[in-house]
């Protein structure tokens, strides 16, 4: 699927072919989270139609915030386009958004995802406490139907919303879905409950098979699972976006995930896009078209870069070979040669 994107953030214009795996690598401040979120955005506008309550959600802030800017100057129009799915704005005020999407459905893996699952525990807890020790919250609190709509209209900490939001889908109809009520305040638990069901679950030490709960497990093994929850629940022909499916862990760690997550993808029929600053990361997806669990056809790695000749977005397919080479390995003679 091909993706178009103009004058969004960084990107002056680029176009990309979306494969069922597709990698954005390249160094700090090059566009590959932009890039990534762009047909996430289409997703989400077919869905909500109001383009400023999506940007409001996704980065905090309207259309004038992520057009590409200067500083000086705004460069409309803006386009993101997927099949036929487009989104273009003429000005901040002029814009027509997609009719549907390319996709089932979107979902979003942010980088801050650990994080924004802690403070989904946190919440109710919170919630609890202020409960416990003044009953007149408890009307206040009676007002807000749950913490999802508090959120969806105060937009705090974006893109927490949206990550929650497309986590609690994959629970919503589902026969495990653990409630943890408390009295009227029921519905703010409910709305969490499924990440509070998720730290439920046990983590048993890979030395002593000790037992504990999920909300003292190790964070890579944390981020693990939240990574495999939505590889494998989320509706066949869904567009899944991973940021840094790297984090917190140990290269070894890395190799058996990026194995993991190209392997379900191809097999559920999704479309992933991860983007990662992990050397080891391109080279074990490599390592799965060479051991023969995806084709090369099914494969795309993209390097993006900027300089100060030209700010904006540039982007160069590094091609994956059948026997697990790729074309270029971009910057890891310059850290070798910087560590040695
Ligand atoms: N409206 C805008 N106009 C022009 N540039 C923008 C705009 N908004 C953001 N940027 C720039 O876009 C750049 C890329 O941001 P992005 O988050 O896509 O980078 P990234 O490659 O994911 O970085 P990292 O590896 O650190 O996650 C940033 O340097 C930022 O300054
Ligand atoms: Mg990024």
């Amino acid at each position: 699927m091909e993706l178009y994107v103009r004058n969004w953030r960084c990107i002056e214009e680029v176009k990309v072919d979306l494969k069922p795996v597709t990698l954005l690598i390249g160094k700090n401040s090059t566009g590959k989270s932009s890039l990534a979120y762009a047909p996430y955005l289409l997703v989400k506008l077919a869905e909500w139609r109001d383009v400023n309550r999506v940007l409001t959600q996704l980065y905090g802030v309207e259309l004038d915030g992520v057009v590409r800017s200067t500083g000086v100057e705004k460069y409309y129009p803006v386009v993101i386009q997927a099949g036929d799915s487009r989104f273009e704005a003429s000005s901040a005020q002029d814009y027509r958004v997609p009719e549907g999407a390319p996709w089932r459905d979107g979902y979003l893996l942010p980088s801050q995802r650990l994080s924004f699952s802690k403070l989904a525990q946190f919440i109710p807890k919170l919630g609890r406490k202020i409960i416990e020790r003044s009953p007149e919250a408890k009307l206040l609190l009676a007002f807000t139907s749950s913490i999802i709509e508090l959120l969806k209209t105060l937009p705090i900490l974006p893109p927490m919303y949206f990550f929650l939001e497309d986590f609690t889908k994959l629970y919503r109809g589902r026969g495990f879905l653990r409630l943890h009520r408390l009295g009227e305040v029921g519905v703010l638990i409910e709305e969490v409950a499924p990440l509070l069901n998720l730290i439920t679950y046990e983590y048993e030490d890979p030395f002593t098979r000790l037992k504990i709960p999920l909300n003292l497990a190790p964070d890579g093994f944390t981020d693990l699972i939240i990574v495999r929850i939505f590889v494998e629940m989320i509706p066949e022909g869904s567009l899944l976006v991973v940021e840094e499916p790297e984090i917190h862990k140990n290269p070894l760690q890395i190799i058996d995930l990026i194995k993991y997550m190209a392997r379900r993808a191809v097999e559920r029929g999704l479309t992933l896009v991860m983007t990662t600053h992990s050397d080891i990361a391109l080279q074990a997806l490599a390592k799965t078209v060479e051991e023969e669990a995806i084709r090369t056809s099914q494969v795309a790695v993209y390097y993006l870069e900027r300089s100060h000749e030209y700010p904006w977005t540039r982007i160069r397919e590094l091609k994956v070979y059948e026997d697990g080479t790729i074309e270029e390995l971009p910057d890891v003679e310059k850290a070798v040669a910087l560590l040695f």
